[in-house]
């Protein structure tokens, strides 16, 4: 066969395709644009169905895929996906990065590209060419069970962290053998989610999507991702699968997206199962393919419905044609008809989990840090520094400290490491999780950082949640599993006693708090915020001990804080922080690493305050609850240094900037501590009036800047006029001339920030 055109490399990609697309059959096509979960009979999906794609395979079933494909008729090569969105999660051994809400907290555009790189790196070398990475949903409802996946609630933030993922995994381009394919997901809209509850229909209007939901993805696109997944929602009736306005119009038409798009999971027998918008699959199938999306993701019956609709004309086929040359072109590009880029065993134990790869997740955790609260306790014993392994040395003279480290997430490697990473329970073949000790947890990361002196203790405390059934099932109709139901488990006495005795004779608790993989993930939304289970009683306990307790939340998302942590000595916001993040942690409190995070997402005081994201649309009665204020207690940008940091002399070139021009200006930033700072500094805009209400304020860029103890740096800070927009009541986005403000300063609070008006003509 190696005498046909389409294997020919010297062709043109276009050549190829067009020659292979000729000797395809109508089954083979309709096969092609098949994406099937290959924890199922991997004969039936890639002989019987002529799957063009695979999801979740194991890694011994990569490999029997691909030789499976490799003998079909025409031997087309397999595109294998799967979610490495934090790290390739489901590999054992791989590197597992904070989650993308961890990552979103560094604010740090190059880290976050590194990360992506090493995961596209390990990923490709175990035989995967595509990641459904990165998530570019707006956090709106705390509730949603998806937060963590999130890059927080900002658009901007989202869109420019999200373009940093995709450089990372698309590498140089796709001839790099360890470049994979990023997708854009789930465009758009799918976290508007009605009371957090997952992939409900999502109320939002054109112009609502065009204002906020909207612009990461077509940041993503200028970047030249290659695919974009489908929501699984319906936004005013029309499930996003078969919205013409949005895929050919938005994405294709108006910002010229020439890729691939991929369905969520099952989106096309949704429609008939679950949304009830289809009869059959015949009807389902049409109107997917009719709206343009090219990989149907595991909807096993669009082989059958898609031929059955082609039959009787309702679908084009040369839409058909059209979606199977986007996959094609795929793996032409990637090189796939020459290498199928199988796994490669020397390869894996090069790269997988290596060690590059993990000094490298350690600087993300380190960098994923927020330090929300600090009475002086923190750095302890006034800051450490550390001998040339990494271990921080006792100060002369000083008593050795006692650390009791107490809480369920004091140790937990699952809790650490999130969603979407071994034991998360999204796939069959690592169930029980990484290997333990690539896990380095809080209580690891103190005994092996702190002094040999310094007595460290661990007491559990408190459970978070009991695993019961779901009394509806163990898997969805769609085939996934049905996570179990997670209950509140009960305060145990005998723990809490521990806990208090261990906190007792310690100079420091560290109580690590938060929720776990149980209370996270689609599906997996809660219908409260608070800490769950013993968590709140254990705190007051530690805390009426009269110890310091220095809080640290191992979280999928912003919890509601107990009131006890108002009394705890500081507090320390960790996301979930990877296979690194307990040493990261552990560093951080000794003042090895100074904090540098920032947040990328809004804390509630109560999970009735939602929405709490910073940028709401001005207009509303009062400013508070009748019974609570709606000033939530920590805010997007937010956080501490182990110093203090003051802005001052924010001026700009000219108030008067030309609708073409940039709005330049410059503030000081000046470190009146004694540590070092990397400060982000966040640049807002507000439109004074506008045609239609809008935002108070919009982050419209930021800097990180070094500042050295006793240093002032002055910091330049530029915006386009052009990027001084609103969407008009026609959705049209325009900048509207006027009076502006710039807000220069360390959160987006309006009290945090200095102000200067300046005018676009
Ligand atoms: C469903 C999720 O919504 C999506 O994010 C994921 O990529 C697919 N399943 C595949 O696992």
């Amino acid at each position: 066969m190696t005498d046909l055109p389409y294997r020919d490399p010297s062709l043109s990609p276009a050549a190829r395709v067009e020659d292979l697309l000729s000797r395809m059959t109508l089954p083979e096509k309709v096969g092609q644009m098949l994406q099937l979960n290959a924890m199922d009979d991997l004969d039936e999906i890639v002989v019987g169905r002529l799957a063009g794609s695979i999801l979740h395979a194991s890694p011994s079933r990569v490999v029997e895929a691909i030789e499976l494909a490799r003998g079909t008729r025409l031997g087309i090569p397999l595109l294998v996906a799967d979610d490495a969105i934090h790290g390739h999660g489901f590999f054992p051994g791989a590197t597992v990065f904070p989650s993308q809400l961890g990552m979103a907290a560094t604010w740090d555009l190059d880290l976050v590209e590194r990360a992506a790189r090493a995961t596209a790196v390990e990923a490709a070398a175990t035989g995967l060419h595509w990641t459904f990475s990165p998530v570019l949903c707006a956090t709106r409802d705390l509730r949603w069970g998806r937060v963590n996946e999130t890059f927080g609630e900002d658009p901007y933030l989202i869109g420019e962290l999200g373009a940093a993922m995709v450089r990372g995994y698309q590498g140089e381009g796709l001839t790099d053998p360890t470049a994979v394919l990023a997708t854009a997901k789930h465009f758009a809209g799918y976290s508007e989610t009605q009371g957090g509850r997952d992939a409900t229909e999502a109320d939002l209007t054109p112009r609502k999507l065009r204002s906020w939901f909207l612009p990461p993805f077509e940041r993503v696109v200028r970047e030249g991702v290659r695919t974009v997944m489908i929501g699984y929602q319906a936004i005013d009736g029309v499930p996003i699968t078969t919205s013409r306005w949005l895929l050919q119009g938005v994405l294709k038409d108006e910002w010229g997206f020439d890729g691939t798009l991929v369905t969520d999971w099952d989106n096309v027998g949704r429609m008939v199962w679950e949304q009830f918008v289809s009869p059959d699959h015949a009807a389902a199938s049409a109107a997917a393919v009719g709206a343009g999306n090219d990989v149907i993701m595991a909807t096993p019956t669009f082989f059958e419905g898609a031929q059955e609709a082609l039959a009787d004309g309702r679908i084009d086929e040369k839409r058909l044609d059209d979606a199977v040359r986007r996959i094609l072109r795929l793996k032409v590009d990637l090189g796939l008809f020459e290498d199928p880029r199988a796994p490669v065993g020397e390869r894996i134990e090069a790269v997988v989990g290596s060690a590059e790869h993990r000094d490298l997740a350690l600087d993300v955790a380190r960098g994923s840090l927020v330090l929300l609260e600090n009475d002086g306790t923190l750095p302890l014993a006034g800051g450490l520094v550390a001998d040339d392994d990494g271990r921080a040395v006792a100060p002369t003279g000083a008593a050795p400290l006692r650390v009791a480290v107490v809480g369920p997430n004091a140790d937990d490697p699952h809790a650490q490491l999130g969603d979407w990473a071994g034991a998360s329970g999204q796939v069959s073949w690592i169930r029980d999780g990484h290997p333990r000790e690539l896990t380095e947890t809080v209580l690891d990361g103190l005994r092996a950082v702190a002094p040999p002196s310094w007595e460290v203790t661990y007491a559990r405390g408190a459970d978070i949640v009991e695993l019961g059934p779901d009394p509806d099932g163990t898997h969805f109709p769609d085939g996934q599993p049905r996570p179990p139901a997670a209950l509140p488990a009960p305060s145990d006495p005998a723990l809490l006693t521990e806990a208090e005795d261990a906190a007792l004779t310690a100079d420091v608790v560290v109580a690590v708090l938060g929720d776990e993989v149980a209370l996270a993930g689609e599906g997996r939304s809660t219908a409260t915020l608070e800490l769950q289970g013993g968590q709140a009683e254990l705190l007051e306990r530690l805390v009426a001990t009269g110890t310091p307790v220095v809080v640290v939340l191992v979280a999928s998302k912003p919890l509601v804080l107990p009131e006890a942590v108002g009394r705890a000595a500081a507090l320390v916001h960790a996301a979930n922080p990877g296979m690194r993040g307990g040493r990261a942690v552990a560093e951080l409190l000794l003042g090895l690493v100074e904090p540098t995070g920032r947040l990328p997402i809004s804390y509630a005081l109560h999970a009735g305050q939602q929405p709490v994201f910073y940028h709401q649309v001005r207009g509303q009665h009062g400013t508070r609850y009748a019974d609570l204020t709606q000033r939530p207690p920590y805010v997007f940008g937010e956080g501490r240094s182990y110093t203090t940091v003051e802005y001052s002399g924010l001026e700009l070139d000219a108030a008067d900037v030309a609708a073409d021009g940039v709005v330049r200006g410059r503030v000081t930033v000046a470190n009146t501590g004694a540590r070092p700072a990397v400060e982000t500094v966040q640049v807002y805009v507000s439109d004074k009036v506008t045609s239609v209400t809008w935002a108070d304020r919009e982050l419209k860029t930021f800097r990180r800047v070094p500042v050295a103890p006793g240093e002032s740096v002055v910091v330049e800070v530029e915006v386009p006029a052009t990027d001084c927009t609103i969407v008009d009541a026609a959705g049209r986005r325009v900048v509207e001339p006027g009076e502006f403000e710039l807000l220069v300063g360390p959160s987006s609070r309006r009290d945090d920030l200095l102000v200067t008006p300046f005018r676009i003509g």
